[in-house]
């Protein structure tokens, strides 16, 4: 009956609560591997053997914020912080674009030195030189003025992870400045500006509960993101986290295999906190469902201070060496990298 809910969800593209309860209690190999094999035929329908590939800048570390689970929390008095100035940011888009990077993803933290007007500029230069990229931010909560701002200075899809649907778990994970209902503001105000927007969450962060996860699913069918990123929880020493456990492979890829069914034109992608808990998690994550890589694009000298969770990988490596170690790691599970950007496909959603 587990088969059943299974092929129930890729009809439907969803469950009720009991049913996908039933299905992410009751998990065993057998229907993972079946999960796995229908969200390989799904997204083989739409996307083929292609996977995209995202060129991963972290411009800035300092952050405002002061989540618990972070490494770059405000309050984390022994990371060592770090600014990109335009010109190194544009220099990262120059390798990129050589590697066939087509889209560059601007992400950082909660960073009040970088003003709209800078954002802006930033956008209009890398969209002059490279008209056939696509740009996705990645730099938290900001006003509906700024996104729209951004969007009209040229960025294409924005990334915000919800982090946790609940309420209650929500506050658990975050001070009390932040609220679960700015960060779904957020969302659907960059949706309706009409960026491609990415949502997301932490698979096994502290106090989650498998209901919880569900809200997460509810959620996002309500939202009707374009991207979601998923990825396991991961300790980082210099938080109030820093003694808990980590999310697993095993739930962090079912999940996956869940959000192919219930999103068939996603932009899925196999994190690299997939890949940090597990040597060959990312190809595990592609072979569950995803198909989208993010290789590191940041400027070598700032990568380990980039620290969200320890043991990060490929914060010794040049990008050159990820993107070409990302083309071996697909090819060798029988994927293609893409020279393209990699945009939704699927109808337009209008909200
Ligand atoms: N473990 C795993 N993921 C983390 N993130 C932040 N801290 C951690 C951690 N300790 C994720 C959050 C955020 C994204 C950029 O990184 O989900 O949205
Ligand atoms: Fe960075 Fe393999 S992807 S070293």
């Amino acid at each position: 009956e587990q088969k059943l809910l299974v092929n129930k969800l890729k009809q439907d593209n969803l469950l009720s609560k009991e049913e996908f309860l039933t299905l992410l209690k009751q998990s065993s190999e057998e229907i993972s591997e079946y999960l796995f094999s229908l969200a390989r035929e799904v997204r083989q329908k739409i996307y083929g053997n292609s996977v995209y590939i995202r060129g991963l800048i972290e411009f800035t570390n300092f952050c405002k914020n002061d989540c618990f689970y972070c490494g770059i929390r405000k309050s984390n008095a022994n990371a060592e912080r770090y600014r990109l100035l335009e010109d190194e940011i544009l220099s990262a888009c120059e390798i990129g674009y050589e590697l066939g990077f087509r889209t560059y993803v601007l992400q950082g933290g909660e960073d009040g030195y970088y003003k709209d007007d800078f954002i802006c500029n930033l956008i209009s230069r890398i969209k002059r030189d490279y008209s056939d990229c696509a740009i996705t931010l990645s730099i938290g909560e900001r006003s509906y003025d700024s996104y729209l701002s951004y969007y009209q200075a040229g960025a294409d899809r924005y990334l915000l992870r919800h982090e946790t649907a609940s309420e209650e778990h929500y506050q658990k994970l975050h001070p009390s400045n932040l609220t679960l209902s700015n960060r779904k503001r957020c969302l659907w105000d960059l949706k309706s500006i009409g960026y491609q927007v990415g949502s997301g969450f932490m698979v096994g962060s502290p106090y989650q509960k498998p209901e919880n996860l569900i809200e997460d699913l509810l959620f996002l069918h309500e939202l009707q993101p374009h991207m979601v990123g998923i990825g396991p929880f991961i300790p980082h020493k210099d938080t109030p986290f820093a003694s808990e456990s980590a999310g697993t492979l095993e739930l962090t890829l079912y999940l996956i295999g869940i959000l192919r069914l219930m999103f068939p034109n996603a932009l899925l992608p196999s994190t690299t906190a997939l890949g940090t808990i597990h040597p060959l998690g990312r190809e595990k994550g592609i072979l569950a469902g995803a198909n989208v890589v993010m290789p590191n694009l940041s400027p070598r000298e700032v990568r380990s201070k980039y620290m969200l969770y320890d043991n990060k990988i490929c914060t010794g490596d040049e990008a050159a060496e990820c993107r070409f170690c990302m083309e071996r790691r697909m090819n060798k599970i029988g994927y293609e990298i893409a020279v393209d950007r990699g945009d939704y496909k699927g109808g337009k959603c209008y909200v």
